[in-house]
């Protein structure tokens, strides 16, 4: 084996990780299920009264924290079968009437996708509940929750002053609707306003500047509920959902995680002799604006799309790639923020500065991600300046190991990982074991490609 996990616990990931360069990278790859599309779908099945079936939800600790909330809310959660990247879920809930006001703290561990939906979810239930999580979950910003759920009429607090988790969420029925226009573009406000505006009488609104990924909405409509979205010029799109419908039972098929492909694809892009095969990748237009960036900047992707039906998937074919420097706007930050992290690996690799603009909002990640990503990808090699809340990367530059920490940020754990395989000598990195909270075996399908 090339890289020595310095902490090998069966069925876990290694604390830490030393990664050494890869000869070669060949082979395929089957992906976790799409993190943001499980959340949503542990959550609908919650509400919805009746069985649902979730097929290849991802198994991440994210999404387990979501399974663990649906629980302690009254609904049954069955793990029908699982293989370490996804699980089939059978969830039975009484249906959004029905809940039961939880006996203890909500735990959301790492995951503001649980914590921001779940608040739009408890607003329209007439229960009170604590969402908490992780140290790393406690630092990040819910004022942008709690303004537009308290405009809706429901009853919420937070530590300092209503700005950070734990929070406190008395719900009412019905809610008023509300047209609300987010502060900074986020699927997650959005998702919370809309999950919210299904239990408030007539009709709730959101504007973005940006539009960000629909999932939320595409799967209240597959469940029933009238959300409709006009898409602006320059960008932005207003969203709206008509209230008091019942959320439908049905059954979803959660497509591969684009987010998780992103590293193996930017893997074979810098790698020069890099051949991989990414399985059923959902490539929902709103979430694939790092795969089009990786393009832009000459990424050889071959894409084969292999479901049309709900959420799109593609497989997906990576070659050696000689990559160029783009630049990277403040619309695209918002497009692809999770995929940042890996595109600045990708960009100390591509030829010319890349510059990226406006990427504030990676600060209020799991890490600050941009101090995350200087520090590391610096300690390589990097040529990677920061100027408040833009970055350059100056590229071509050869890199090589070093120690680098995590940040306990999974998807700064596998950028560092993939930096590795292209770096000479040794990358020892901090709390690798961050990255199961979105991609469970993923040191494991590293040393796989490996050739
Ligand atoms: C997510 C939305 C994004 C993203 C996060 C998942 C979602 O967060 O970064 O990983 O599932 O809605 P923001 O809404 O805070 O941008």
């Amino acid at each position: 084996m090339a890289a020595a996990l310095e902490r090998p616990v069966a069925g876990a990931e290694p604390t830490d990780a030393t990664i050494r360069r890869a000869a070669g990278l060949r082979g395929e790859l089957a992906l976790p299920g799409d993190k943001s599309i499980s959340h949503r779908a542990l959550m609908l099945a919650l509400l919805a009264d009746g069985e649902s079936r979730i097929d290849g939800c991802g198994d991440g600790a994210d999404v387990r924290s979501t399974a663990g909330i649906v629980r302690a809310l009254g609904a049954t959660v069955e793990r029908l079968a699982e293989d370490r990247r996804t699980v089939t879920y059978r969830v039975s809930s009484p249906g959004a009437d029905g809940l039961r006001e939880p006996t203890a703290t909500l735990d959301c561990g790492n995951s503001g996708t649980s914590l921001r939906l779940f608040a739009g979810i408890l607003a329209g239930l007439p229960l009170k509940a604590v969402l908490d999580g992780d140290a790393s979950l406690r630092g990040r910003p819910v004022a942008r929750i709690i303004e537009p759920l308290r405009s809706m009429g429901a009853e919420l607090s937070a530590r300092q002053d209503d700005s950070l988790p734990p929070v406190t969420v008395i719900g009412r029925t019905p809610l008023r609707s509300v047209a609300w226009t987010t502060a900074v573009p986020s699927a997650q406000v959005k998702s919370a306003v809309l999950l919210a505006g299904l239990r408030a009488e007539g009709t709730t609104r959101v504007h973005e500047s940006v539009a960000t990924r629909d999932h939320t909405e595409r799967m209240l409509r597959a469940r029933g509920i009238d959300v409709r979205t006009e898409l602006r010029d320059g960008g932005g799109a207003s969203v709206s959902i008509e209230g008091g419908t019942r959320v439908q039972a049905i059954d979803e098929r959660v497509p591969g995680d684009l987010s998780s492909a992103m590293f193996w694809l930017v893997a074979g892009a810098i790698h020069p002799d890099a051949d991989l095969t990414i399985r059923d990748a959902g490539v929902n237009p709103t979430r694939r604006a790092g795969l089009d960036l990786l393009r832009a900047m000459g990424g050889r992707i071959d894409e084969d799309l292999v479901r049309t039906d709900g959420e799109p998937a593609a497989d997906l074919r990576v070659r050696s790639s000689e990559l160029h420097a783009i630049d990277i706007g403040p619309a695209d930050v918002a497009a692809a923020i999770d995929e940042l992290p890996i595109l600045c690996l990708a960009a100390t690799q591509a030829s010319g500065r890349t510059t990226i603009r406006g990427a504030g909002e990676l600060r209020h990640k799991e890490s600050d991600r941009i101090a995350g990503i200087v520090d590391g990808l610096a300690a390589m090699g990097a040529r990677i300046e920061v100027d408040g809340h833009d970055l350059t990367i100056d590229g071509p530059t050869k890199l090589h190991g070093a120690a680098v920490d995590s940040r306990g940020d999974h998807r700064l754990a596998m950028t560092f990982a993939v930096a590795g395989l292209i770096a000479d000598g040794e990358t020892h990195i901090h709390d690798a074991a961050s990255a199961a909270v979105s991609y469970p075996g993923f040191f494991g399908d590293l040393e796989r490609i490996r050739s």
